[in-house]
């Protein structure tokens, strides 16, 4: 594959070549806001929609991408555009966005007046081998030491690069299993979220979830939303405990690469009857319809290409 072009304020250049400074934001200050959407079948999915929440992210965060929102839709569907000739038409992409406020001098901890934000977007393929045993057995989902920050801290919904805690959360659980997915705690104990991904239960037939006081409102998360009503599930948001993922039916993640990723077991006890739940396998249906393509399937694909 030839080499991906970066958009990168204002240029394109290949990936290769693509530098910020060292007194950038992202680098003094850990700042940078965030974005990642996929495509299915090479069209974007619900790309507005991840613009929208980036413009709310960096609306709280304080600083702006100095472009309005169409105009990044505009320029994102264009670095796609750029990009695409070079994908297969098996392979989908990710299409990332990262926003910081630019330079920031850390000796005087001012934002220099000529400074402008840093605005990247990239393009990578969408690499689903990881996954693809999930839609079949289901993953270990084991609760790690580590807790998301509480709202009050940095609210979740703002979609960031800081990734230590989700980081130390992830290794904490392979420590124990290898293939272990974090389910983090908040830090008075309820349910919250994977370092990238959401968390559903089905309990007699309902389908629950944390509500976004200490989660991000993903975009998949909104999309299983969508398909619980137009398959009329129960879905509610709710505060949840470990207790309750020990005694539901079902439960699974939610992340843009995988869509749905099922849980069977939890701290090393066996969600319902240990196999991937119908509610489940309905949700997965329903999504491939919706995006016209099995998504089992191509994740397996995937993971053939590299055998
Ligand atoms: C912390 C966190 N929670 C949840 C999600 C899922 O969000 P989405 O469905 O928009 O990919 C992500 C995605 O990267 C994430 O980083």
């Amino acid at each position: 594959m030839t080499q991906n072009l970066v958009y990168l304020n204002g240029e394109y250049v290949p990936a290769s070549e693509a530098k910020i400074s060292i007194f950038d934001g992202a680098i003094s200050l850990g700042m940078t806001v965030t974005e990642s959407t996929r495509t299915f079948a090479h069209q974007p999915f619900r790309l507005r929609d991840h613009l929208e929440r980036l413009y709310l992210s960096l609306k709280a965060a304080r600083f702006d991408a100095g472009m309005m929102l169409d105009e990044m839709e505009q320029l994102t569907l264009e670095v796609w555009e750029k990009n695409r000739p070079h994908y297969p038409a098996d392979t989908d992409a990710w299409i990332i966005h990262n926003i910081t406020p630019g330079q920031w001098v850390p000796s005087s901890g001012q934002k220099p007046p000529e400074s402008k934000p840093t605005v990247m977007i990239v393009t990578l393929p969408l690499d689903l081998s990881y996954w693809a045993e999930f839609y079949r057995t289901g993953c270990h989902a084991v609760t790690p030491f580590t807790r998301v920050q509480p709202a009050q801290s940095l609210d979740s919904r703002i979609k960031n690069r800081s990734r230590f805690l989700y980081t130390m959360a992830e290794s904490e659980v392979k420590q124990f299993d290898p293939m272990a997915q974090s389910l983090i705690l908040d830090t008075n104990g309820f349910l919250s979220e994977n370092k990238g991904g959401n968390f559903f239960l089905v309990t007699k037939n309902c389908i629950k979830t944390p509500s976004t006081i200490n989660c991000l409102n993903g975009i998949s998360r909104q999309t299983i939303f969508q398909l619980a009503n137009q398959l009329e599930i129960p879905i509610e948001e709710c505060q949840l405990l470990p207790y309750d993922v020990t005694t539901a039916d079902e439960a699974f993640f939610t992340s843009t690469p995988y869509c749905i990723m099922p849980a069977t077991k939890f701290n090393g006890i066996t969600v319902g009857n240990g196999e991937v739940g119908p509610i489940t396998r309905n949700l997965i249906s329903a999504w491939s319809q919706l995006v016209g393509i099995d998504i089992q399937e191509q994740a397996q694909q995937s993971q053939q290409s590299l055998s």
